[in-house]
């Protein structure tokens, strides 16, 4: 009966409405916008081709050249998560972003993985071909609202702007790939998790899903925390999205973003 009870639910989908804008600032400047007039809701997708400022982590640019990649901002109310759980929205929509890169670019080598390097970067190898930029709007212990602002780097072949190691789809297929194709795939790899998340509230699968896909994952690397640079591997991520790393002396140390930066590329 159960079973059955989940099937019929895994069928209703998430519906999203795509808004399309030729050219706009920043997606989620401009959700945010629209959203404090009140005119975004649930499922809503703003998508466009080119911003004149897109917004990365922090204050960085998110650079992308017109007509070339997927630059989107969903609107969700996952009033089924608490403040915080926060950590498992960037779950679910890192997880089903690697998914989609491992769609379009071939798994057959160690390099070529598409890996979540914590929190929310997707990378190929050690590139990073996507980025996501969370807004959380809180009301007491809910997420009243977020603003999820994707970035895929899909058929530009060169970057120009400072970030450190951006790649695109296109330069492992070479081959232009359809945005509109790929931005449906995407929607529905997060609607299913994020109904199936609703309906299950499932951490701990959720957690294992995402530390599959883990950049890193329990291999040894150099880190850098405000102290010193370390050797260490990850071992686990807590259920606030802090990260767990093993020092070499045994020691594991607990992260929040930006408090621990991955060197050795
Ligand atoms: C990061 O720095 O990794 C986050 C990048 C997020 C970029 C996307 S592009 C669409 C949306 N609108 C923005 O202004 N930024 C996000």
């Amino acid at each position: 009966m159960k079973v059955l009870f989940l099937h019929i639910c895994y069928q209703i989908r998430m519906k999203f409405n795509i808004i399309n804008i030729d050219k706009v600032v920043s997606t989620n400047s401009y959700a945010q916008q629209l959203l404090e007039s009140g005119d975004l809701h649930d499922g809503d997708v703003i998508s466009t081709r080119f911003q004149e400022s897109g917004r990365g982590q922090g204050n960085n640019f998110w650079e992308s050249e017109p007509d070339s990649n997927l630059l989107i901002s969903i609107i969700l109310e996952p009033h089924m998560i608490s403040a915080s759980q926060q950590f498992v929205l960037t779950q679910l929509v890192s997880f089903a972003i690697a998914d989609i890169v491992k769609e379009f670019v071939p798994q057959d080598s160690e390099l070529l993985k598409a890996k979540i390097k914590w929190p929310n970067d997707i990378y190929i190898g050690n590139k990073k071909v996507a980025g996501v930029l969370f807004q959380n709007f809180i009301k007491g212990n809910k997420i009243e609202y977020s603003i999820v602002g994707i970035g895929i780097n899909v058929n530009q072949k060169k970057f120009y702007s400072e970030a450190p190691n951006p790649v695109s789809i296109i330069n492992y297929t070479n081959e232009q790939i359809d945005l509109d194709e790929l931005l449906n795939k995407l929607l529905e790899k997060v609607g299913k998790n994020y109904e199936e998340y609703r309906i299950e509230k499932n951490f701990p699968i959720l957690k294992s899903m995402y530390i599959n896909d883990l950049y890193r994952f329990n291999s040894w690397a150099t880190y850098s925390d405000k102290r010193n640079e370390f050797r260490g591997k990850i071992i686990d991520i807590d259920d606030f999205g802090r990260l767990l790393i093993e020092s070499q002396n045994g020691e594991v140390k607990t992260f929040m973003f930006k408090e621990v930066e991955f060197l050795d590329f």
